[in-house]
């Protein structure tokens, strides 16, 4: 390839949110490193649950060289969560794996030439929990605070860590259903959109799902930012946390 614009390792590159940030990045002249929880012999992919500290650490003792961009794309989307296992296996995968993998590279990597940003992805769910999504909210407020944590850890160093919250997003399979709801109703796909999203939240004060590229442009845009990135968040959740939030 040629015109390669920097190195992006990224988490959940099978991911609804993960896979298509792969895509544009790679359109846009990147090499992508993805970490993958099963890995099907795509190219630049490494098999890593999440899930099990003891697979990130084995496999953060195989990367090397400083990435430009770190994206947080992987989750545990479960909800009504009951069992502690479960409670626990969530966690390490939406709070602690994001955390030790920007500590362990940040540190490694702090007194590097080269910028590296660490974008960690946070989610509207967390203004708004309730008995079902609350202990996911959890996990993604912890990971929220931690973040920040790890702003204040890299000041003054070539790292800087930036939260991106996120409101519904636009993926694959809601595309499906929207287009299929569209179909049976014989409204357009915006209607369909528009009033999933009036129901879902009277806050929203978005028509359309958020598009996976305006995260790939915000992201662009706290790479280009540099230093001034560091404990930054861009919420691009539709307003859906209301005026105060
Ligand atoms: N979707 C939304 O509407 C929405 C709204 C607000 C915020 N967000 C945030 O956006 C981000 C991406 O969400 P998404 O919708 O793209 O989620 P998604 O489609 O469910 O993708 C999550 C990815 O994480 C991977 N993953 C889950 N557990 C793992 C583990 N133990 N080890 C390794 N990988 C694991 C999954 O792997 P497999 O492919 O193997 O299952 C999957 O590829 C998340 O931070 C989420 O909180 C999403």
């Amino acid at each position: 390839m040629t015109n390669i614009e920097g190195h992006v390792l990224l988490t959940g590159g099978h991911g609804g949110l993960g896979a298509t940030l792969r895509r544009l990045f790679i359109n846009a002249g990147w090499q992508v490193t993805s970490l993958v929880r099963q890995s099907a012999g795509g190219i630049n992919e490494i098999a890593c649950d999440l899930g099990s500290s003891g697979d990130v650490q084995r496999v953060l003792a195989t990367l090397s060289g400083a990435p430009a961009i770190i994206v947080h794309a992987a989750v545990d989307g479960r909800r009504e969560i009951e069992d502690t296992v479960d409670l626990m296996s969530q966690y390490q995968v939406n709070c602690v794996a994001p955390y030790v993998i920007s500590r362990s590279l940040g540190d490694r990597n702090a007194d590097s030439p080269r910028r590296t940003l660490h974008v960690h992805i946070g989610s509207e769910v967390t203004f708004h929990a309730d008995a079902k999504s609350g202990p996911y909210a959890a996990t993604k407020a912890s990971h929220r605070v931690l973040a920040s944590a790890l702003a204040d850890r890299f000041r003054g160093t070539s790292q800087s860590v930036a939260t991106i919250v996120l409101g519904p997003l636009y993926t694959p399979r809601r595309c499906d259903e929207i287009s299929l709801i569209a179909q049976r109703i014989h409204k357009s796909e915006a209607y369909v959109e528009r009033t999933a999203l009036a129901r879902s939240n009277p806050d929203l004060v978005i028509s359309r799902f958020i598009r996976p590229q305006s995260v790939f442009e915000a992201t662009l845009a706290l790479w280009r930012m540099g230093e001034d990135a560091n404990g930054s968040l861009i919420r691009l959740d539709g307003g859906s946390g209301g005026s105060l939030n």
